[in-house]
């Protein structure tokens, strides 16, 4: 079935979210490289251009034929697919060095315009740019603005062309759904073809379509992804060709062995492994995210080939199986032109090689964590598993930090530089940058969340934004110790990561949030030479996350219980949304 919708990808991080979106309205649409010539494009009726990183000024950004833009398709640009039309019709672009990134208040300039028809005046849209449309195109004129954008809606009402430069495809643009139908049913005119129901069976038969006669080897953690896509094969294939294995590495929280030996007890189909002195080892000394993310990611590698070795099965007749989303595809820089913000466990160069030799399977490559959770509903799963917060591949490694060297807490304006850097995203790209630490007690009252961008695009240089909440010493006396991963601070975190799962789940706080890493920074006073960091975040797909408040009566008993482990000198809370920062901090 050919698609009503083509969305352009210029590298963006939402490309493929604009898609799903699309198809959430009942419209077939698919992904298609920007420079798609219109020779293939001809049978679309409409055409969406996604936002991407790049400027449309640098050399070898982005582009598309001019003949597209002619051939009298409608078009909707968002963010650079907006400067994109800007730029290839005769408008200017200005070049912008801060960038704009978080929520934005949508003022209406027009009343009529078939684009916003029926959205509010005044309300919330989600931005993340550099820069913008100085000039429209001749024939266009401006629909919107925000404070800092003065050209945050466009149009050629003759050419059914449009513009945004907000994100109308992620859930904090309050009204994007509504942008996004009238675009499709009011302005290009589509019918609805698409229905989210026949997904199951699609998706069982393309495994049984990949697999043909060969088995499936399937590494679970417990978690939801690997958990649903591990019992689509299943389903599709039958118990005889699908095995699991599930690998202790010694970065998993506690109580998680147990629980996968419960969980899949009754199939019989897993074995549990343990290599924590393995991928410890192989950790030794290293600091750097990427790196620790590689080498977990190639561990897997090695002992999958292991085992396939050791029960004889390299015999060309078994693949692997992953519970790979598509969110990990595109922040591991695996489309064609999206930047690297993460390389997930699954995506590392090992994979890749297995990949390119047609031996993986990935049921769930096209889908987001909670069409996940729908399909896994659908399967019957149980919901205490469908439920079950994320928790990353390479498990406690990447919330365990670690410092080159010793360093001391600077004063800057609003508040501490902490030389503690952790990975964050801004205008699609991947950040790697220092923490500003804020002395307020974070209470649901301050919302001190609201600053928290203002303060990140303020200090040059600083990503994250987090509170104190309880320290042994001001904040000016903390410094960052050296330190890499070690048993101990693997033990430490793993500690105090039980204390806050236990303290959620009594209060039923862990039902308001979507997930709630707790991460262990080298930052410390005295013999206390680690601190924590409460991250509560609400999202809806992991590609952008709200940071949320906690009950003040539970933080404060919280932070009591954390600071009685004597190891601990500090406890914080993170104030920073994604973006500017990611949810995990490696
Ligand atoms: P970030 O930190 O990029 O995370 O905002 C988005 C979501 O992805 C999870 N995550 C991973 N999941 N393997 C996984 O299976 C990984 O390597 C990985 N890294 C991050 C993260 O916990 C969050 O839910």
């Amino acid at each position: 079935m050919a698609a009503q919708i083509a969305v352009l990808d210029t590298g963006g991080q939402y490309c493929h979210l604009i898609a799903r979106k699309i198809r959430e309205l009942g419209v077939s649409s698919e992904v298609f490289a920007s420079e798609t010539p219109l020779e293939q494009l001809r049978h679309v009726r409409g055409i969406v251009i996604s936002g991407g990183p790049s400027s449309v000024y640098d050399e070898g950004s982005p582009t598309m034929e001019s003949a597209v833009l002619a051939a009298g398709i409608p078009v909707l640009g968002i963010c650079y697919g907006q400067q994109l039309i800007t730029h290839l019709l005769g408008g200017t672009v200005k070049p912008g060095t801060k960038g704009e990134y978080g929520l934005a208040l949508l003022d209406l300039a027009v009343a009529d315009s078939p684009l916003l028809a029926g959205v509010t005046d005044h309300q919330q849209v989600w931005m993340s740019h550099k820069d913008k449309v100085a000039v429209p195109p001749p024939g266009f004129s401006v629909l919107a603005s925000t404070s800092t954008c003065e050209t945050a809606a466009i149009e050629n009402r003759a050419l059914k062309m449009y513009g945004v430069q907000f994100h109308p495809e992620v859930v904090h643009s309050t009204e994007g759904m509504r942008i996004l139908s009238n675009f499709l049913f009011d302005i290009v005119g589509c019918e609805k073809d698409w229905s989210p129901g026949e997904r199951v069976e699609l998706v069982k038969q393309q495994i049984r379509d990949r697999v043909g006669d060969r088995k499936v080897f399937f590494f679970v953690s417990g978690g939801v992804d690997s958990t649903v896509a591990f019992m689509l094969c299943l389903e599709a294939l039958g118990g005889d060709h699908v095995r699991g294995v599930y690998v202790d590495t010694g970065l998993m929280r506690e109580g998680e062995t147990e629980f996968v030996r419960q969980t899949f007890a009754g199939l019989g189909l897993v074995r549990i492994e343990d290599a924590a002195e393995e991928f410890l080892g192989a950790l030794e000394g290293i600091r750097e995210p990427e790196l620790k993310r590689h080498i977990i990611g190639e561990q897997f590698v090695k002992i999958q080939e292991r085992i396939i070795d050791e029960i004889g099965l390299l015999n060309g007749k078994w693949i692997l199986g992953q519970g790979t989303i598509y969110p990990d595809t595109i922040e591991s820089g695996g489309t064609a032109k999206a930047a690297t913000i993460k390389t997930h466990h699954n995506r590392v160069p090992g994979i890749q090689k297995l990949m390119e030799a047609g031996l993986i399977v990935e049921p769930l490559a096209d889908f987001y964590k909670d069409e996940v959770r729908t399909i896994g509903r659908e399967l019957c799963l149980a919901p205490q598993l469908l439920d079950r917060h994320p928790f990353p591949g390479p498990g406690l490694a990447i919330r365990c930090l670690c410092a080159d060297e010793d360093l001391h807490v600077q004063r800057v304006p609003d508040g501490y530089l902490v030389p503690v850097r952790s990975v964050g995203v801004q205008g699609d790209f991947r950040t790697y940058a220092p923490v500003l630490a804020i002395d307020a007690f974070p209470t649901v009252a301050s919302r001190l969340q609201d600053q928290a961008t203002e303060l990140v695009n303020r200090t040059s240089g600083v990503n994250r934004v987090i509170a104190r909440v309880a320290a042994r010493e001001p904040l000016e006396h903390l410094r960052v110790f050296a330190s890499t991963i070690t048993h101990g601070r693997v033990d430490l975190l793993r500690e105090a990561d039980a204390v806050v799962r236990q303290m959620s789940a009594e209060s039923g706080f862990d039902k308001d949030v979507w997930q709630f890493p707790v991460i262990l920074i080298p930052v410390g006073a005295g013999e206390a030479r680690d601190s924590v960091v409460l991250r509560p975040i609400q999202s809806v797909d992991g590609m952008t996350a709200d940071s949320v408040s906690m009950p003040d009566e539970l933080l404060h008993a919280m932070a009591e219980r954390l600071m009685a482990i004597p190891e601990i000198a500090a406890v914080f809370y993170d104030l920073t949304h994604k973006p500017p920062g990611t949810i995990e901090w490696e």
